[in-house]
């Protein structure tokens, strides 16, 4: 089977790693990858929201599974191109992708269909808006309706910076066209749980949990990034939770999703929050998250390009999903002054080790290779991942393992999983 995964982050070398080691997999094509990736796939230069050239390439070499792991494309309509040419695709049409690509949109549903959800009300108009944040409590969330890079969200103490909150969002279009609607949310507490799961349209099997690490510095200090690091299991996952969200959240979802005739299949990422009334759902993602794909992928037993068929043939009652009885944790490399501004450009080295130790990961997220090496080539550099009997131990591993590579600029977060060390 000649295989195509579009992106190029470090969720889709994780990807990579899984679909090179399937016996079903003969060739391997990323688009458009990146160094690291480069090393289990042949990368092409086409860019993932270049629909066109992706067909072309997909008729030219008679792909026959396209993985699509990002979410532009997903939302974009990706799926729905490569199916007209009778390419089998994995991740949801531009009908479902939207459950990720409209904030509103997700809102709508699980009011719709009661599945737990911070109260909201939906703005097209920022004067109503406004005005509805006068009569309202705070903290508050204010969140662009579409996609921003995970940036769209932001959390306001006090009315000043809730009007300028919205402000941001809706006149000043700080999100591009993202903002053209917002969501104005009920502030949430608790513990942050991530939990992905396969979908055929009608069964969803659940893969173990992980927490991520979203804001920029130690202690949860900064501002929001795409994620610093992560750690699966969590503990914080009990069965308790397990069992509520199975009853009210989960299979919920993909029938509400069917029952607007928008069959879901391919991924549903579940961010939720462990609240003090039950756990309530802070979003949903169309596609594995980055960097959680990181820890939740290296744990998985199965061949994925099964479960992934099984999902795009609508036969995932027949799979039974198995993970290692294990931990790990990833703990992000970025290029100092990542989420704004950041030198790029800088020569990687120490990546071999990563070669010759099991259990270490070294995922690449933005880098490239030039005529001198391997060099940074983004915000988030590597994902650095080691499996451990447990959490603690896998902790320990992946912070060791960051000492192996070095570059000029290199940055991280010194508590991923510190959570953990008490429980
Ligand atoms: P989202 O992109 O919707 O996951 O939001 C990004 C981050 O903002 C989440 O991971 C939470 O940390 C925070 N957040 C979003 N919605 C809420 C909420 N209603 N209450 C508290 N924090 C929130
Ligand atoms: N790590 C969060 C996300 O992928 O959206």
């Amino acid at each position: 089977m000649k295989v195509l995964v579009v992106g190029g982050g470090g969720r889709e070398h994780a990807i990579c790693t899984c679909v090179a080691k399937s016996k079903k997999v003969t060739k391997l094509y990323c688009a458009p990858g990146n160094a690291g990736i480069a090393s289990l796939a042949e990368c092409v230069g086409i860019g993932a929201m270049e629909f066109d050239k992706l067909v072309e390439f997909a008729k030219d070499k008679a792909i026959d599974f396209c993985i699509v792991g990002m979410d532009d494309p997903l939302v974009g309509g990706l799926v729905d191109r490569m199916e007209e040419i009778g390419v089998r695709t994995f991740g949801p049409r531009k009908n479902a992708a939207i459950l990720e690509g409209s904030k509103a949109f997700s809102k709508d549903l699980m009011k719709k269909y009661n599945i737990p959800t911070a109260a909201y009300e939906n703005f097209d108009s920022y004067e109503e808006a406004v005005e509805y944040i006068k009569k309202g409590t705070f903290p508050v969330v204010l969140k662009a309706d579409g996609l921003a890079l995970g940036k769209g969200v932001l959390i306001c103490n006090n009315l000043e910076e809730a009007l300028e909150g919205a402000k941001e969002i809706m006149q000043d279009q700080k999100f591009g066209s993202a903002g053209n609607r917002m969501v104005v949310e009920e502030f949430m507490t608790g513990r942050e749980v991530s939990v992905l799961s396969f979908v055929d349209g009608k069964t969803i099997r659940i893969m173990t949990s992980a927490q991520d690490h979203k804001r920029a510095g130690d202690g949860d200090t900064g501002l929001n990034t795409g994620g610093m690091g992560t750690f699966s299991p969590s503990p914080f996952y009990t069965e308790e939770v397990d069992e509520f969200c199975k009853k009210y959240i989960y299979q919920a979802t993909v029938d509400a999703m069917a029952a607007e005739g928008r069959e879901f299949k391919g991924i549903i990422f579940f961010g939720l929050m462990l609240t003090p009334n039950g756990p309530r759902v802070l979003e949903y993602n169309a596609r594995f998250g980055d960097p959680e794909a990181q820890v939740v992928l290296p744990r998985m037993k199965n061949d994925i390009i099964e479960v992934m068929e099984a999902c795009v043939d609508g036969r995932l009652d027949e799979i039974k999903l198995e993970f290692e009885d294990n931990a790990a944790v990833c703990v992000v490399l970025a290029s100092d002054g990542y989420p704004v501004a950041y030198e790029k450009g800088k020569l990687i080295s120490g990546l071999d080790k990563f070669d010759t130790v099991d259990g270490y990961y070294c995922f690449h997220a933005g880098t490239k290779l030039t005529d001198e090496g391997i060099v940074t080539n983004g915000g988030r550099v590597l994902g650095i991942t080691a499996k451990g009997a447990t959490l603690k131990e896998a902790r320990a591993n992946a912070y060791a393992a960051t000492e192996w590579v070095e570059f000029a600029n290199k940055y991280m977060r010194h508590d991923i999983g510190n959570a953990i060390l008490d429980v």
